[in-house]
């Protein structure tokens, strides 16, 4: 289980998240919402020893990890899929993923590596090509996969189906349910609310670096007034 407890953060004298607490159990989504500039971003970013926590706790099943270096948060169990996928242009989709197996052992990554390309046999496909040459949609599943393969307990997601067609978002967003499904603890930044709804099972909603609702996705789901009073009408179309 993740968890985030009051978490501050700041970029000299500004302070961008002001006590957010957020976790995530293992097989369930919790889902961030939040403006453009709400602090969701500097949030994942530093529990990942990304960025300097000021203050706050970052625990992954009970242990603290706040502030360490990100590779032993990578070797304990957390990941970060970044914002924009940022997977390797120039390096094959095989060679981006064994990058992302680096803590693992040799046999570890090989093992989980064919899990990866049973998932998203697109990959697999194209496993000898450069990423640069994958749709915006197969390098998100690059980007999963490179993180599945440190064999994490719980991931974190940075808005995953940004830039995507709608046919590809609904297919990136299907994967990251199955990829909880198998018992990893997502927190997923989304932008698109409607269907990140549609497969979250909790829901926080952050407003200039503070946590202005939190609870199940259901109770969003059904009182979409909540969601639409904190993101403004743009951000549900139904
Ligand atoms: N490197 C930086 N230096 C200074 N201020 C920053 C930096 N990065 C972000 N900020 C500021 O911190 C605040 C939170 O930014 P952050 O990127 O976390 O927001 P976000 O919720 O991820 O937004 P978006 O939806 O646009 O991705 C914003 O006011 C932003 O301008
Ligand atoms: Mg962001």
């Amino acid at each position: 289980m993740l968890e985030i407890r009051d978490l501050h953060v700041s970029y000299g004298k500004i302070e961008a998240v002001r006590g957010v607490s957020a976790s995530a159990s293992p097989g369930r989504i919790t889902l961030v919402l939040g403006a453009n500039g709400a602090g969701k971003t500097t949030t994942l970013r530093a529990a990942m020893g990304l960025l300097p926590v000021r203050s706050g706790e970052v625990l992954l099943d009970g242990k603290p990890i706040t502030g360490r270096p990100t590779h032993r948060i990578v070797r304990d169990g957390l990941v970060l899929v970044p914002e924009g996928r940022q997977v390797f242009a120039p390096l094959t989709v095989e060679e981006n993923l064994i990058l992302g197996g680096y803590t693992v052992s040799k046999e570890k990554a090989a093992e989980t590596m064919e899990q990866v390309y049973e998932m998203f046999p697109i990959l697999k496909e194209r496993r000898n090509g450069p990423a640069g040459l994958l749709s915006g949609g197969e390098q998100q599943m690059l980007a999963f996969g490179r993180a599945l393969m440190s064999s994490p307990r719980a991931m974190m997601l940075d808005e995953p189906s940004m830039g995507l067609a709608p046919t590809m978002v609904e297919s990136v967003l299907s994967s990251v349910r199955s990829i909880a499904d198998s018992g990893i603890a997502l927190l997923m930044v989304e932008q698109n609310a409607e269907m990140g709804l549609e497969i979250a099972d909790d829901v926080v909603v952050v407003a200039r670096g503070e946590v202005v609702f939190s609870g199940p996705a259901e109770q969003a789901r059904q009182n979409s007034s909540v969601v639409r009073a904190f993101l403004g009408e743009a951000a549900l179309s139904s």
